[in-house]
């Protein structure tokens, strides 16, 4: 069943020279998820924030964190990433060639397990996977950046993936991350996603718009009464 609507503001649009305080405002702001990118500058053509950042961050929300690793080969990284205190670790299925492994590794260390697909990546690939997860993540660009325009196939994949979700009868977080605004926030929702990744809606504006910027993405939500609040 669609879940109520999360905001996950990604900090990849926060400044970074002053991370802790920014992770602090959105917090307070309503974020519900705090959305970390995590780039490797090989899987995708980015680098940003190794484990040691991420645990200087955990003081400063009791928010979940929300992993987003875009790292390849993944593995050997999930337990530095857990023990910095993440909550869910997202993983993409071409980052390792044991999907089924990766997804164990990230249980046993006691952390909430997500797939990300990437815009081609077919969804047969969560098949045989759907009873590790508790979150499926559906880019709405390809990974690397904020501030993309939101690429519109991913509404008909949150469709197909909702009717998957609720024929399993597990609660799984249906999350889209990528594009999303005022504009794509409530073409998402209505499609089936129930967490949605903001990184330039989330933090344009600097913090006294903060508040402002996640209820307008919420507000879609609150109109369907399908909103938990923050
Ligand atoms: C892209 C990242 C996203 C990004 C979204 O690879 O996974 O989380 O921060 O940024 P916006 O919301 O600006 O598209
Ligand atoms: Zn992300």
């Amino acid at each position: 069943m669609q879940q109520p609507v999360r905001i996950a503001p990604s900090i990849l649009s926060a400044d970074f020279a002053k991370l802790g305080q920014e992770v602090r405002a959105i917090d307070e702001a309503g974020g519900d998820y705090i959305h970390i990118d995590i780039m490797d500058g090989h899987f995708v053509p980015n680098l940003t924030l190794g484990p040691a950042v991420v645990a200087a961050l955990r003081p400063h929300s009791s928010r979940p964190f929300d992993v987003h690793l875009m790292i390849a080969p993944v593995d050997s990284y999930i337990p530095a990433y857990a023990d910095a205190g993440a909550d869910i670790i997202t993983v993409h299925p071409e980052s390792g060639p044991h999907l089924h492994r990766t997804l164990q590794l990230i249980k046993s260390l006691g952390k909430k397990a997500g797939v990300a697909l990437n815009p081609a990546t077919p969804l047969d690939v969560l098949d045989h996977v759907l009873d590790e997860l508790d979150l499926i993540l559906v880019m709405s660009v390809n990974p690397g950046f904020g501030g993309q325009a939101f690429i519109p196939s991913a509404l008909a994949k949150i469709a197909e993936l909702r009717k998957r979700i609720d024929a399993s009868g597990r609660t799984i977080d249906l999350e889209v991350d990528g594009g999303i605004n005022t504009e794509t926030a409530p073409k998402a929702i209505a499609a089936g996603a129930d967490v949605l990744v903001a990184g330039s809606a989330s933090f344009k504006g600097g913090p006294q718009a903060y508040a402002t910027n996640i209820q307008g993405l919420r507000g879609p939500a609150v109109d369907a009464g399908r909103t938990g609040g923050g």
